[in-house]
């Protein structure tokens, strides 16, 4: 090795070292389905004489405070953020956060407050990062029947169609608006009325800045009849039918060759 090779290689160990040690390659990772749950591991060791005292922040954000009763829930995180108290005196400082947002993604980091009043401490104690990703899924219905599309969460604003030979989009229903009459929206639930062969394609429920929380591919297959009442059927229609249509061009070929004639 000559002297260049030699720098690059102690270059390359001391890089190394530093990512190894840094405090980011030590974050737990934690992933997420959008509007749904998600728990932030983290656990420590209280000391006994103390009302536990706990921080859970992102680097721009604080998300979420305990002391003892007390609690402190930041702008974005309101009525969603929870360290539970009887899961906190237990050394369990999990994060618990609900209805999770595309916007929640990211890196979190806890804090464990020590002290008196007038000297507090903060000890890290855990950093998570939590991938927030979207529901994906294929629904198989039969025609006639309904088709249940899960909208997850609040954050639904809009579910949008596309067909297998459209390549725009139509907007099916939307958060506040005036529903069309075949579709019935109950909870968090839309459900779409005795569907078609015209039913089949891809759906899409989209939040308010028109992300996919959601994408549906819909196949519309023919109820597969019972054998009897397919007999009874096929009889009934033979009774009640117009002659064979090669039957019908054949007379109207030989009506025509007679005028012809
Ligand atoms: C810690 O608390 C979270 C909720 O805040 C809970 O989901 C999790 O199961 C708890 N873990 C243990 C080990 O009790
Ligand atoms: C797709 O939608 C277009 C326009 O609404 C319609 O003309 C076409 O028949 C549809 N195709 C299928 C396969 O349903």
């Amino acid at each position: 090795m000559d002297r260049s090779n030699w720098i690059s290689a102690f270059l390359m160990l001391w890089l190394l070292i530093c990512v190894g040690s840094s405090p980011l390659s030590v974050a737990v990772y934690t992933s997420s389905k959008v509007g749904l749950p998600a728990v932030l591991p983290c656990s420590v060791a209280l000391q006994s004489d103390h009302t536990p005292h706990i921080q859970w922040q992102t680097i721009s954000d604080s998300v979420f405070e305990r002391i003892g009763e007390e609690l402190l829930q930041g702008d974005s995180y309101r009525d969603r953020a929870d360290v539970p108290e009887e899961q906190l005196v237990r050394g369990n400082c999990s994060l618990f956060l609900q209805d999770v947002r595309f916007s929640d993604a990211g890196i979190y980091e806890s804090y464990m407050v020590v002290g008196k009043s007038s000297i507090k401490n903060r000890i890290f104690i855990q950093r998570v990062q939590l991938a927030v990703i979207d529901h994906k899924a294929i629904i198989h219905v039969k025609t006639g029947e309904d088709l249940i599309l899960d909208l997850y969460t609040n954050q639904a604003e809009q579910v949008i169609f596309q067909n297998s030979t459209e390549s725009d989009w139509t907007v099916l229903w939307e958060r506040g608006a005036v529903k069309k009459g075949y579709l019935k929206e109950r909870g968090n639930k839309l459900t779409f009325r005795k569907v078609s062969a015209r039913s089949a394609g891809t759906y899409k429920v989209l939040d308010s800045e028109g992300l996919a929380l959601s994408t549906v591919k819909v196949t519309v297959t023919e109820p597969v009849l019972p054998k009897e009442t397919e007999t009874l059927q096929f009889t009934f229609g033979k009774a009640t039918s117009m002659p064979p249509l090669s039957l019908i061009t054949l007379f109207l070929t030989f009506i025509l060759m007679l005028q012809i004639n």
